[in-house]
C-alpha cells in the first residue's frame, strides 16, 4: 500500500482528482469505480471544476458505483443515483448511458447483482476504483463479517452504519436496512484503488486497515493483499499510524 499523506480534506480531493484525470488521459476507455457518502464530495466538485476549465473530458469515461440502497427509486434523493447525478454526472459530459449503479429496486436483486458484474466484465474491468471507509471497516457496503470471495452481493446493513448514515435522511427509520454492494472479490479485482481518507474519526479504522490483521472482521484488511493501493489521507486520519 502507498501512503500520500495531505493536509487537509481539500487537498485530498485535489491529488485524487489529479490521480483520476491522469488515468483519463492515459486510458482509452477508462472504467471508473465510484464511491459515494462525505469523502468523495471534494473530489466530484474538483472533477466537475477541471472539466469547467476545459482541462478533462468524459466522453470516453465508464463508471459503475460501488453500491446501491435497496428499496430506493432512482428518484429518491437519499438514493445512490440522486447522489451521483446531482453531484458529479450532471455537471460533466460524461454520457449518461455509461454511468453504471446498481439497481436497488430491480424485481429480481439476485439477478441485478449477478448482471451488475457482467455489466463489469463486459466494461473490461475497473481501472481505478475510489474507495471510502466505514468506521467498522466496511469497503462499499461489505460489513464485518462479509466473506473475501463475494461478488456483489445482497446486504443488511449494521446498525452502526445506518446510524452514521442517518444524517442523510429525516430519521433513523428511514434509512433502508439492506443494500447492493459489489462484494470484496470485485473491489479487489479492480486495477487501482484509491482509498480517501479525511478526519481524525477516521484514524483508528486507517490504522486497523493497514497496520491490523487481515480478517474479515475487518474487511478493509484485505486490500493489504492487491498490488496497487494509494491511500490518500490528511494528517488527522492518518495519525494513528
Ligand atoms: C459509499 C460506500 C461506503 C462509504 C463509507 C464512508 O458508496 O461504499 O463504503 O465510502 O461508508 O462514508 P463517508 O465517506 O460518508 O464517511
Amino acid at each position: 500500500m502507498q501512503l500520500k499523506t495531505v493536509e487537509n480534506y481539500e487537498e485530498m480531493s485535489r491529488v485524487a482528482c489529479s490521480v483520476i484525470i491522469q488515468r483519463i488521459q492515459q486510458l482509452e476507455n477508462p472504467v471508473l469505480g465510484l464511491a459515494t457518502g462525505s469523502t468523495p464530495e471534494g473530489l466530484y466538485k474538483q472533477m466537475i471544476e477541471q472539466y469547467k476549465q476545459k482541462n478533462v473530458s468524459f466522453e470516453s469515461v465508464r463508471t459503475f458505483n460501488l453500491d446501491e440502497y435497496v428499496g430506493l427509486t432512482k428518484e429518491n434523493e437519499q438514493s445512490y443515483d440522486f447522489y451521483m447525478k446531482d453531484n458529479l454526472f450532471q455537471h460533466i459530459d460524461i454520457d449518461q448511458a455509461n454511468t453504471h449503479l446498481p439497481n436497488g429496486v430491480a424485481a429480481d436483486l439476485d439477478k441485478e447483482c449477478i448482471d451488475y458484474e457482467a455489466r463489469i466484465e463486459q466494461a473490461g474491468g475497473i481501472d481505478v476504483q475510489v474507495l471510502g471507509i466505514g468506521l467498522n471497516g466496511h469497503i462499499g457496503f461489505n460489513e464485518p463479517g462479509t466473506n473475501f470471495s463475494s461478488r456483489t452481493h445482497i446486504i443488511d446493513l449494521a446498525p452502526s452504519t445506518r446510524k452514521a448514515n442517518a444524517r442523510f435522511f429525516e430519521d433513523l427509520a428511514e434509512v433502508p436496512e439492506k443494500a447492493i454492494t459489489m462484494g470484496i472479490e470485485t473491489i479487489m479485482q479492480s486495477k487501482e484503488i484509491l482509498l480517501l481518507v479525511s478526519g481524525e474519526k477516521k484514524a483508528e479504522a486507517v490504522s486497523r486497515m493497514i497496520k491490523g490483521e487481515i480478517s474479515e472482521e475487518f474487511p478493509a484488511s484485505i486490500l493489504q493483499k492487491h498490488p496497487n493501493v494509494t491511500v490518500i489521507g490528511d494528517e488527522a486520519a492518518l495519525s494513528l499510524l
